[in-house]
């Protein structure tokens, strides 16, 4: 494995997946207008040995889809990263292109913490549509068991809450989207929930960075006792 780099692992999709028709016409415009973007499917980000899953929404367009790299280049993956270093789930140099570190001595790693993304494919207005999300939820099923040391999931945001939920086969009406809350599940599995990091939030004042560092706190006092 590159350091720094997002690895397909044994369980994403393919770069030409075809399971969601609307999102292969889209990648396929964007092939022909940016053929030095990523343009395919994004794997996960980190190592399979985490304890900590975190699961964002899909591909943003001109951060992971372009990079290759979940949260990689956009306004989110900003935050995201800044937040992991400080709690030192991240360490070297996060610069949010797609060679990132691949040329220095100082390459981004995160450290007991995975990241990936509950649609794998850019969806056009990032609304990806129901459809898609059920199809893609046998690749986060596929990185949930492919995770040994799994002990919490954060989500970033009520889709990306409610894929996990009906990823392990749990009742919607039994967990609430709350932000800052950590819901035990079943199997000694934790699920915790942020809004999501996007740029629109935290414009609006919906997500502070003061409270999306205090979900880290909570995840890693929590992990820290458990
Ligand atoms: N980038 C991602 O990879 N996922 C998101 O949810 C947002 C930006």
């Amino acid at each position: 494995m590159t350091p720094g780099r997002a690895t397909p692992g044994r369980t994403g999709p393919g770069r030409d997946c075809a399971l969601c028709p609307r999102l292969v016409a889209f990648r396929d415009e964007l092939r022909r207008d940016f053929p030095l973007w990523h343009n395919a499917p994004v794997p996960s980000f980190g190592p399979e040995n985490a304890r900590l899953l975190i699961v964002g929404l899909a591909p943003g367009l001109k951060g992971a889809n372009r990079t290759g790299r979940p949260f990689t280049g956009d306004y989110a993956g900003d935050l995201l990263y800044a937040t992991l270093a400080k709690f030192g789930w991240a360490s070297g140099k996060y610069v949010a292109g797609r060679d990132d570190g691949v040329w220095s001595t100082d390459t981004l790693m995160l450290k007991d913490v995975r990241i990936t993304n509950a649609v794998r494919c850019l969806p056009p207005q990032n609304k990806p549509l129901p459809a898609e999300i059920n199809v893609c939820r046998q690749f986060l099923s596929g990185e949930l068991t492919a995770l040994p040391k799994l002990r919490a999931i954060l989500a970033l945001g009520r889709v990306a809450h409610e894929t996990i939920l009906g990823t392990l086969g749990l009742k919607r009406s039994a967990y609430k989207f709350v932000h800052g809350a950590l819901h035990d599940l079943p199997g000694g599995l934790t699920l915790a929930d942020s809004y999501h990091c996007s740029r629109y939030n935290t414009n609006t004042g919906v997500l502070t960075p003061e409270m999306f560092e205090q979900v880290f706190a909570a995840l890693r006092s929590h992990l820290t006792r458990t």
